[in-house]
């Protein structure tokens, strides 16, 4: 027997959520199998849109009490628009996950994996490996601000921007620290030329942070040429740390780079572990293609193994992603959006094989 044991909180939503969940604990179960670790997996219908029709509302009142002694979820996506709108479905669910359980570090890894075509031309896997670090509880999605005489001629809107020092210190601490796990290069994006508040201040914290890393080589770019870097020299990047907004689109412009929405995994993560962080997939419920069995799992499955390096299992999580990798090279293992024709099922089990094979 072993005494490292965890407890998973399993939410899979909605739409393609049920199908490629139980695929990622498939593998996840594999990884236990092979590494000798237990996973102990309570299931939750809630933050569903069927749980919604049932009870009027996304989640029971006691939902912090059922999951907050978890160790992490495990989380599919939500959303069901022809039932409950978007608006209500997220804020009543994800939100409240991170703003409850301050997940305050957004993290996705981008990296090119074999047997994805890369829309940027002439990359091969290797050439893109880099972590995006967002923060995620405040900056530009303040709610601070209002609007008057409306309208009317004199129509006035104002919103703030909210940047505390706890608040910029503790993403980058977390950045800096990652960034000397990796590849010890940290880019910080900014736009202190435009937005010259707050922005200098970011940069501020930025060198004051740096000076506890001093193996950590650091730059900064403006968000706008940043951007285009992603797309010309995404292999300039080890860890990008950015602002809740600016962290928002690099964290979709990143995995964008990498070719599909159906492999790209993200944590939103409190590193004091004073609660459960959650792990999902980057993509939607898919309900064009939802109870089909033809999903791809693997954004899942990544999402697991982030999981486990977030647990203390990154020997497992290295094992999941090695799997992934051989995976993806097989056509017959991999799923029709990536040109294969393997099904949700037969994907994931091709992973969990290959994570009891591997030596
Ligand atoms: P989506 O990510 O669900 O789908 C976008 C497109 O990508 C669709 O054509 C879909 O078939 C395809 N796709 C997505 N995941 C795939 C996979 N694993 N394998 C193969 N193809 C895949 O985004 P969409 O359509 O904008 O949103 C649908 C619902 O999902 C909405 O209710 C939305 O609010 C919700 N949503 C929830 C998220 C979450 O729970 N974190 C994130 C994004 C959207
Ligand atoms: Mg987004």
């Amino acid at each position: 027997m072993t005494d490292r044991v965890y407890r998973i909180a399993v939410i899979p939503g909605d739409g393609i959520g049920k199908e490629v969940v139980p695929e990622g604990l498939r593998v996840l179960q594999a990884a236990g199998e092979r590494y000798g670790f237990e996973l102990r997996c309570d299931h939750f219908d809630f933050a569903s849109c069927d749980y919604y029709e049932q009870h009027g509302k996304m989640m029971p009142d006691d939902w912090k009490d059922q999951i907050a002694g978890h160790d992490a979820i495990f989380f599919g996506a939500v959303g069901w628009p022809e039932k409950v709108p978007d608006h209500i479905s997220l804020w009543g669910s994800l939100i409240q996950f991170r703003r409850e359980f301050d997940q305050y570090v957004g993290m996705r890894p981008v990296r090119l994996m074999p047997g994805v075509a890369s829309p940027l031309a002439n990359r091969k896997p290797g050439d893109i490996d880099f972590v995006v670090v967002r923060e995620n509880t405040e900056g530009e999605y303040s709610s601070i601000g209002g609007r008057i005489f409306p309208g009317t001629e004199r129509e006035t809107v104002v919103q703030e921007s909210v940047m505390t020092r706890i608040g910029v210190d503790r993403i980058l601490r977390f950045a800096f620290e990652l960034a000397a796990t990796r590849g010890g290069h940290l880019t910080s994006a900014t736009k202190s030329n435009g937005i010259s508040v707050t922005m200098p201040y970011w940069d501020e914290r930025v060198e004051a942070m740096a000076a506890n890393f001093p193996d950590v080589r650091w730059d900064k770019y403006h968000i706008d040429i940043l951007t285009a870097h992603f797309v010309l020299n995404p292999d300039r990047f080890d860890v990008v740390v950015g602002s809740n907004l600016f962290g928002d689109i690099l964290s979709d412009l990143g995995p964008a780079c990498t070719g599909t929405i159906g492999i790209a995994p993200s944590g939103n993560i409190n590193p004091e572990r004073r609660f459960p962080s959650l792990f999902e997939p980057v993509h939607g419920t898919a309900p064009d293609i939802a109870g089909q069995n033809i999903a791809n799992p693997i954004g899942q499955i990544w999402a697991g193994s982030m999981m486990l390096d977030h647990l203390g299992e990154a020997e497992a999580a290295a094992g999941i992603l090695s799997a992934i990798e051989a995976s993806l090279l097989r056509p017959e293992t991999r799923t029709r959006d990536l040109g294969g024709s393997a099904d949700t099922t037969t994907c994931g089990e091709a992973v969990a094989a290959a994570v009891l094979d591997h030596a």
